[in-house]
């Protein structure tokens, strides 16, 4: 029995080596950590349970039979992340550049599987060289598997990736299809075809880094929500975002303790908002010092930065938060705003996080740069999540709440379940200059004239009094209060009830 136990022992021991002590060191003289060691970060100390450790490829094309090695390149099982259950593949690049074959797939769809049935959520860390080049089409199944099995749990367990060394090829497309993903800066890049590639079909001669390193995503391409420093920052930092998620759509969002008193007034937003209406201010601030313990975790922090986006609690429940920021651009929509806001409000609709709206919106942008690119279609999408969501929504206008994007931010309109506005908030069609120089442009030579009508068009609707006497603002509030008003509102909504017609899906301008 002795016997038996040993070679047990020693068969996970040679498992653990995969590609060997070399491969191993070279991984690690590139800054990178293994995928086991990288597992071992990211859960909770001593809690995976490792899934398929001997599974081995069956090819036996190209000498491939004489190089079995077990696991195939993968690592995957469950865990825990503060005790909760998360399912985990975690691509070895020392095993044959971390390439999937048929058997390495059938791993990760044995725990893509898993995760769906028991609802919880799936993070995949990537570090591969895309198809095994020595399978062909069984490498392609492979794929595809992976990729119905990622769309059939969209929208009922959240999937994370993570881009830790090169990820490319067939691996791209699964980790486009989960919720978000993030990239370790300088180690990872990201990209369909690689620069040798590129050059072939185009000339262009690119580095892997300008191709798909991680600033690209992060800031040009927004194909990445996030990036970090090095393997230890991205996983803690994918601890603490699991930390905000239910573990599935039949979950209400987490609550932990919290010492932040649910009341706190916050003076200092008083006097947030500047006199002059074109003078920017940091709405992140706000977010802070609403949210619990001014713990905010940003998504998408580097791209469509006029539009803010990520995870907060109010009173220790998490909550979505949606904020123009008139930092960037006067807090325009744009392209990229719309896409990011309208992916993230339709997130948290899934998995049932109340929405929280800051509003500060000069409209959207102007331009042939922004028609060409579709901007109709892409402000429509966030018009469209908003709309449908049933989620509780609550809304701030702090200061401009002008045209088309009055309504798309999260109006009364369009649903919104708690409408505020502070009373430096001026929501009109457009601003008082441009109103009056369309209405009144027979007077423009007349600087007096337009001074005067500017100043009673401003009057007139630069306040946020219009549209309370309307009903479309519940109440105007004063700023430091702006906390406790949300926390309250959230509570009249725990039970809110509020389906979308029956219909097979809808039909988003994509
Ligand atoms: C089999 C592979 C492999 C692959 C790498 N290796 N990629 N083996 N299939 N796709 C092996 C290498 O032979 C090498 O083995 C080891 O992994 C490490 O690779 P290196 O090239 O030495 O590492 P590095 O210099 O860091 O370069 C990493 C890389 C490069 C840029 C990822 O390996 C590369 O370009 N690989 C091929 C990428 C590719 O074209 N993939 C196919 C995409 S097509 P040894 O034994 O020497 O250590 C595709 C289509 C699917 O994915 C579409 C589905 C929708």
């Amino acid at each position: 029995m002795k016997d038996i136990v040993e070679a047990l022992e020693k068969k996970r021991q040679d498992a653990r080596l995969g590609g060997g002590q070399k491969r191993i060191d070279a991984q690690h003289a590139k800054g990178k950590l293994t995928a086991r060691e990288r597992v071992a970060l990211l859960l909770d100390e001593g809690s995976f349970e490792e899934w398929d450790m001997f599974v081995e490829h069956r090819s036996h094309d190209f000498g491939m039979e004489n190089q079995r090695i077990p696991g195939d390149g993968v690592v995957t099982g469950w865990g825990t992340i503060n005790g909760r259950v998360i399912y985990v593949f975690s691509k070895d690049f020392t095993v044959f550049g971390g390439s999937l074959s048929r058997a390495h797939a059938e791993k990760i769809v044995k725990v893509q599987q898993a995760a769906m049935k028991n609802g919880a959520p799936l993070i995949g860390l990537f570090d591969a060289g895309g198809a095994r080049i020595q399978e062909g089409v069984e490498a392609l199944g492979g794929y595809a598997d992976i990729f119905l099995e990622n769309v059939l749990a969209s929208g009922v367990i959240p999937q994370i990736s993570v881009i830790m060394g090169p990820c490319a090829g067939g691996d791209v497309y699964s980790p486009a299809m989960t919720d978000f993903i993030f990239m370790v800066k300088d180690t990872s890049y990201m990209y369909v075809t690689g620069p040798d590639v590129v050059k072939t079909v185009t000339n262009e001669i690119v580095t892997h880094e300008e191709l798909g390193g991680a600033r690209v995503h992060a800031q040009k391409s927004g194909v990445v929500d996030g990036s970090y420093e090095n393997d230890i920052e991205t996983l803690t930092q994918m601890r603490r975002l699991v930390g905000f998620l239910p573990l599935s759509n039949r979950e209400k969002p987490p609550t932990v303790p919290t010492f932040d008193d649910p009341e706190r007034a916050e003076p200092s937003l008083d006097s947030l908002v500047p006199a002059n209406p074109n003078t920017p201010y940091d709405m992140k601030e706000l977010i802070q010092k609403v949210a619990d313990e001014g713990d905010f975790f940003e998504i998408g922090k580097d791209f469509g930065k006029n539009i803010i986006t990520g995870f907060g609690r109010m009173e220790g429940s998490t909550v979505g938060f949606v904020a123009n920021q008139p930092m960037s651009l006067a807090g325009v929509l744009d392209i990229d705003a719309s896409r990011k806001a309208a992916r993230f409000v339709r997130f948290c609709d899934c998995f049932n996080i109340p929405i929280i709206t800051f509003v500060d919106v000069p409209g959207f942008m102007p331009g042939t740069k922004q028609e060409y690119g579709g901007l109709i279609k892409h402000g429509a999408k966030l018009l469209f999540a908003y709309a449908e969501a049933t989620v509780p929504k609550v809304t701030v206008i702090t200061r401009k709440a002008y045209g088309g994007a009055y309504d798309v931010m999260s109006s009364k309109h369009l649903r919104g379940d708690v409408n505020f506005a502070w009373p430096t908030a001026e929501i009109a069609v457009m601003g008082a200059k441009g109103a009056v120089e369309i209405i009144f442009r027979a007077d423009i030579g007349d600087a007096e004239k337009i001074a005067a009508r500017t100043a009673e068009y401003q009057s007139r609707f630069a306040n946020p009094y219009v549209a309370a006497s309307r009903g479309f603002i519940d109440d105007v509030i004063m700023p430091h209060n702006t906390r406790k008003r949300i926390v309250r509102s959230l509570r009249t909504l725990k039970n809110k009830q509020l389906s979308n017609p029956q219909k097979k899906h809808d039909n988003i301008p994509l």
